[in-house]
């Protein structure tokens, strides 16, 4: 669990560098999550406290981002854009594989909690649609082979290192 030391200590970092507000609150809830994977009410309200920034304001800005997890996740957290460019390229399609495969729902964390999926907004690569993402890493022009052999690898590669 990260401590509220870390999270003033890299508050004060980024605000020396930025005088906007606004891009250190985005920075910091960017923190947040690739520190924990997720970002909770109680770091909304730590975050408010250090900053001055409302609260409400602070919950604003992590709830109308969909990058921003508001709950535990898996290892693996996959991201899949239900907009219109992705959807039109199969994106339902490769989101039944996903649900299949890991036997979990949209929304939902595997119980070994390894892998978690959600549906997002759009991903902004569009050109390369459809398009998932895996934690921090784009997956373009996704098909329903390729995505079957990347679960595959992703479950392998736990297996080898929980072995
Ligand atoms: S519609 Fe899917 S990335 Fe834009």
């Amino acid at each position: 669990m990260m401590s509220e030391e870390k999270i003033k200590k890299e508050y004060e970092r980024i605000e020396s560098l930025s005088k906007n507000p606004q891009s250190t609150l985005l920075a910091m809830l960017h923190f947040i999550q690739k520190e924990k994977g997720f970002i909770t009410e109680q770091d909304a309200e730590y975050l408010s406290s250090i900053s001055k920034i409302p609260y409400s304001k602070v919950k604003a800005v992590m709830t109308f981002y969909t990058m921003y997890n508001l709950k535990k996740t898996g290892i693996h957290h996959i991201q899949i854009c239900r907009n219109l460019s992705c959807h039109m390229a199969g994106a339902p399609a490769l989101k039944k594989i996903i649900e299949n495969e890991l036997s979990i729902k949209e929304g939902e964390v595997t119980p070994d909690g390894l892998f978690s999926l959600t549906e997002v907004e759009c991903l902004g690569s569009c050109g390369t649609a459809p398009v998932i993402m895996i934690n921090e890493t784009y997956h373009e022009n996704m098909n329903e082979e390729k995505l079957k052999a990347l679960l595959k690898e992703l479950k392998e590669k736990n297996e080898n290192t929980t072995r």
